[in-house]
């Protein structure tokens, strides 16, 4: 069975990159044959043409059909996966809540559509089997906003990416270490994909000269750890945009490349990773109804946030505030759903 795959904001930059990652199966696997679905706003049609031109001048065995198009009611048709990248961009003297009012009509629109148009079994006329990743900016509201819009989907079934931060934590940690970065798991990102976000290495762990070592053991120095490591990866995405005066994108497609693989194939043993997921109230004492990076654990395609974990008070006042942002912004956006 083929799987059928949208990706929105199809003609921009991240797509670029993660569209044919997805079409050479890296996501779903190499025996996995899939149809993509690109949506874009009208006046990237023509762009977004050349894009299917180049995955057709590709020539991939797994790519069955590319539907191009600037129309939700089409776009959003008999999914199995929604990836949604294209958002309302900042612009030079844009108001931060018109930006966050434009990306909240941007994504009711989408979540409605998701909600009327995903796949239905006849007899329950429930969608089947969706997972919808956010990764427009701001991921984990435009999330929120999605998932409330959607309401014949589970919100267990929405997702956010802050993998990206996941990663680039995980490869400061190495480079400092000199070990590849698959030698470094479970680093955790909390809160917001934003420079509030809190990457945390309290339970990461380093395999290093053949024995799996405590990351603060392995790297020997506390005040990096602590200090230089966190903004470093809290700024990332900044230092990128100022040297290469666009952001990131090969990087950004990779981790959503990671993202989908795991939701698809599960984690591994003793490993987890990070996610924007829907906050129930009961972990580590983040509200309700956020769309919050916790731990996560994935198992036959259902996430667990991975709960018990020791935090200390370093780590729960960095926890608390990055939560903080986030409520204040979901008051704001909720807001203007009702409008
Ligand atoms: N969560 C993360 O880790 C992460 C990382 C990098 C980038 N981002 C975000 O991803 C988004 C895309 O980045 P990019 O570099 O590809 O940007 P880009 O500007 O190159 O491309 C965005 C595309 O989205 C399209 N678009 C805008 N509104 C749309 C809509 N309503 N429906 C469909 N398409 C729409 C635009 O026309 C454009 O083609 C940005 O919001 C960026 O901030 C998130
Ligand atoms: C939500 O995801 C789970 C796990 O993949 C899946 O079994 C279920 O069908 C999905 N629900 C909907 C409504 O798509
Ligand atoms: C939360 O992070 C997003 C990036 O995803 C950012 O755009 C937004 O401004 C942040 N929220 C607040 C309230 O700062
Ligand atoms: C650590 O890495 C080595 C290879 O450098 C590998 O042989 C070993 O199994 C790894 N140990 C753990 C605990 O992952
Ligand atoms: C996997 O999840 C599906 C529904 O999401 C469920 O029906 C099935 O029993 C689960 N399988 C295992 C092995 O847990």
């Amino acid at each position: 069975m083929q799987s059928t795959l949208l990706v929105t904001g199809a003609a921009g930059q991240i797509a670029y990159s993660l569209l044919f990652s997805i079409a050479k199966g890296d996501v779903f696997g190499k025996d996995q044959p899939i149809i993509l679905v690109l949506l874009d706003i009208p006046p990237m049609m023509t762009v977004l043409d050349g894009v299917v031109m180049e995955l057709q001048d590709c020539a991939l065995p797994l790519l069955k059909e590319v539907i191009p198009t600037d129309k939700e009611e089409v776009a959003f048709k008999d999914l199995d996966v929604a990836i949604l990248v294209g958002s309302m961009p900042r612009r030079d003297g844009m108001e931060r809540k018109d930006l966050l009012k434009a990306n909240v009509a941007i994504f009711k629109s989408q979540g409605a559509a998701l909600d009327k148009y995903a796949k239905k079994t006849r007899l329950w006329e429930r969608a089947v089997n969706i997972q919808v990743l956010v990764v427009g900016n701001p991921a984990n509201t435009n999330c929120l906003i999605a998932a409330k819009s959607a309401p014949s989907i589970p919100k267990e079934n929405f997702s956010c990416l802050t993998r990206l931060d996941h990663n680039r934590a995980r490869s400061q940690v190495a480079m400092r270490c000199g070990v590849p970065a698959s030698h470094v798991k479970n680093v955790i990102i909390w809160g917001n994909h934003s420079s509030t976000q809190y990457p945390d290495v309290h339970h990461c762990k380093v395999n290093m000269s053949g024995s799996e070592l405590a990351c603060f053991d392995a790297v020997k120095d506390d005040k990096w750890l602590t200090g230089e490591f966190i903004s470093t990866v809290q700024q990332r995405g900044a230092a990128v945009i100022k040297a290469r005066k666009l952001s990131s994108a090969m990087s950004a497609a990779k981790a959503i490349c990671d993202h989908m693989r795991d939701i698809w194939s599960g984690t591994a043993e003793g490993e987890f990773i990070s996610m924007g997921v829907y906050s129930t109230g009961n972990s580590y004492g983040v509200a309700e109804d956020l769309i919050y990076s916790f731990p996560v654990e994935i198992k036959n395609k259902t996430w667990k946030i991975v709960d018990g974990l020791t935090i200390n008070k370093f780590s729960q006042e960095k926890m608390d505030a990055t939560a903080a942002e986030l409520i204040e912004e979901r008051d704001t956006a909720v807001s203007y759903l009702a409008v």
